[in-house]
Parts: structure tokens; C-alpha cells; sequence
């Protein structure tokens, strides 16, 4: 009997064709009711007990390679029959090129700007304490951005949260590295804001921070006015009074877009002018904060909004776009 599996089991295996009725009369032979499986399983009460084991096990693997046998002619012959009905010498489908993010395209664009003077990349995590993103910038306890309305909290007492702003990466940075430090800090933020076409709970900011000896606002100034130029071929800024708890004094910068279409006067509302970013000479106090002696350095810091700017230089209107992922809109960006 064990010799007879043998046979079939070598039968199986060297079996070959494409032929779909030779295919059914294989499976008839081997699987059907009155088939070689059948009929072994039926002897199977007749085989001596010392011989079970041996016995089951070769039955079974008979079994196992009658179906898998099945399964490559089926799809054997399947393939056949296709490759007969194509025409091979086609040639093949173009292979879709993707295209990068367009806020990855503009942190880019932005990050070579101010590589080209100087700046160096840091980076920092997305969940941060409370000492990072708030208490060693200055911002006081009663700041509305420590609220709850507005800062996605993970953890409370001691407080871990999502990141609302890239300044935390100002403070790592500055408690590990020795001025001169001049560093550019793209990456998510997040805050608890309603979506809309204008905001987004999640977004991009790339922040700026440059300290040293003798570091001026004209400094300042000249930075970004070399910025505004290199990205948007504009150089006419205004610097407008503002406050952030970590710099002293603080200015909105506002970039003069001109009123040359009927898109310049709706995004200008009229004026000519484009908010893009939130700056000022880095607080003394927070420098106290990272142990940099504020007698002896100063420094500028800046901060922009990425989809802002993507949506000036696109023109795009609705910020849940870039979250969205729709192959229409990102498709646009290819030749970029
Ligand atoms: N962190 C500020 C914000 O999120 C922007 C900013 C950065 C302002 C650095 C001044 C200096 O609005």
C-alpha cells in the first residue's frame, strides 16, 4: 500500500498541462467520489495498527499535494490563456510619477532661502512638556494659548500636550548648543482650533532664531526683507507693533503684494498688503531661562505659517486641502 501512495504521489507531482478537460479528468481521478483518495481512505481501517501512523501521514501529504497541484494548473492554464490574447510586444504602461507635498515644496524652498545665509535645520518632538512649549518662553500661566480651548493636552499635572507652536524647538536648541546659534526650525503644530477654510487643527510653522553678540532689529529687518525678495520676488516690507510673550519688542511682518489684479485686492482686502510671520528680539528672560547671558548676546526670532504661504503662492483658498490628499490637487504640483 505504502509503495502505491508512492506511485501516485510521483504521478501527482510530474503531472503536467494546460488543457482544461485533462485538468477536470486529473481532479475526477484523484479527488472525485470514486477517485484513488477516496477509495486509500476507505482501505485505511484495513491497514494494521503499527502501520496507521506511517500510513495516515503519507495519505495526507498525498492529499496535500493533489490540491496544490490543482491550484497551479488552474492558474497555469488561466495565465496561458491570457498570454495567448495579449499582445506582448505592447509596450508597458506608463509608471505615474508622484509629486512632492506643496507644503513640502515651499518648507523647502524657504529652507534652501535661508540655508544660503547661514541657517542650519533643528528639529524637535511633536509632544512636548509644558517647560518647552510654554514656561520657558514666557508665556505666562493665564495665556489664553494655555488654555484648554485651545492646546490638545495629552496629560495634565505634569502637563504633556501637542505642540502649538515651533518655539519649543528654540528653547532645546538653545539648552544644548553655545551661541552663535542660527537655526531654522520647520514642522506640525497643532491647536484646538474649529476647522475651516482659514485653520486647521493641524499646521506647519518654520521657525526662525538666530543669537549672538551684537545681534540688532536691523539685523532682523535685512533678514527677512532678503527673504521676502528670494521668496516672492518682493522686497517692500512693513514691521507693525505686536506682542509675543517671548520676544521684546515684537513686530507682524507684513509684505506689500501690490494691487495689481483683482486677486491682489480680494487677498489684500484692499490694502496691498499680506500678513506672513510673527517676530522680535528673543526676550532677555528666555534667555535667562537656557542659562545664555543676555548682558553678553542677543538675538531675533521669527515664526510663519507654511499653508499661508503655499496659499498666497497658489493661490489655493482652503487650507483643509492640504490635508485632504486629493490626487486632482496634488497632481497640479508634479512639474514643480
Ligand atoms: N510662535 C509664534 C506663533 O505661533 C510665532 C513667533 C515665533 C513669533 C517667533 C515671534 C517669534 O504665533
Amino acid at each position: 500500500m505504502i509503495e502505491k501512495i508512492e506511485e501516485y504521489l510521483a504521478e501527482v507531482k510530474n503531472f503536467v498541462t494546460r488543457d482544461k478537460n485533462e485538468i477536470e479528468q486529473f481532479r475526477i481521478k484523484f479527488n472525485g467520489k470514486k477517485g484513488i483518495l477516496n477509495d486509500i481512505f476507505a482501505r485505511f481501517k484495513e491497514v494494521p495498527n503499527d502501520q496507521k501512523k506511517e500510513f495516515g501521514q503519507k495519505i495526507n501529504t498525498l492529499k496535500q499535494a493533489v490540491a496544490q497541484k490543482l491550484d497551479e494548473l488552474k492558474t497555469f492554464s488561466e495565465t496561458s490563456a491570457v498570454l495567448e490574447k495579449e499582445d506582448l510586444t505592447r509596450p508597458g504602461f506608463p509608471l505615474e510619477l508622484g509629486s512632492r507635498h506643496p507644503i513640502n515644496l515651499v518648507r523647502n524652498k524657504i529652507v534652501d532661502i535661508f540655508k544660503s545665509i547661514g541657517f542650519a535645520v533643528a528639529d524637535g518632538p511633536e509632544i512636548e512638556d509644558d517647560w518647552h512649549n510654554f514656561t520657558a518662553l514666557n508665556l505666562p500661566e493665564y495665556h489664553p494659548a494655555r488654555d484648554m480651548q485651545d492646546t490638545f493636552f495629552i496629560e495634565q499635572n505634569p502637563d504633556i500636550l501637542l505642540r502649538t507652536h515651533t518655539s519649543s524647538v528654540q528653547i532645546r536648541y538653545m539648552e544644548n548648543h553655545k551661541p552663535p546659534i542660527r537655526i531654522l526650525a520647520p514642522g506640525r503644530v497643532f491647536r484646538n482650533e474649529a476647522v475651516s477654510a482659514r485653520s486647521h487643527c493641524i499646521f506647519h510653522q518654520i521657525e526662525g532664531l538666530y543669537i549672538d553678540e551684537n545681534v540688532s532689529f536691523a539685523d532682523l529687518k535685512q533678514t527677512i526683507q532678503f527673504f521676502t525678495t528670494e521668496l516672492f520676488g518682493k522686497s517692500k516690507i512693513r514691521m507693525r507693533p505686536s506682542y509675543f510673550p517671548f520676544t521684546e519688542p515684537s513686530a507682524e511682518v507684513d509684505v506689500y503684494w501690490g494691487l495689481n489684479s483683482e486677486t491682489d485686492y480680494r487677498i489684500t482686502k484692499g490694502t496691498g498688503w499680506l500678513e506672513i510671520m510673527g517676530c522680535g528680539m528673543v526676550d532677555p528672560a528666555v534667555l535667562k531661562n537656557v542659562n545664555i547671558d543676555p548682558d553678553q548676546y542677543s538675538g531675533y526670532a521669527f515664526g510663519m505659517g507654511i499653508e499661508r504661504i503655499v496659499m498666497l503662492l497658489y493661490q489655493m483658498g482652503d487650507i483643509r486641502m492640504f490635508f485632504e490628499n486629493d490626487i486632482r490637487m496634488l497632481d497640479q504640483f508634479k512639474s514643480l
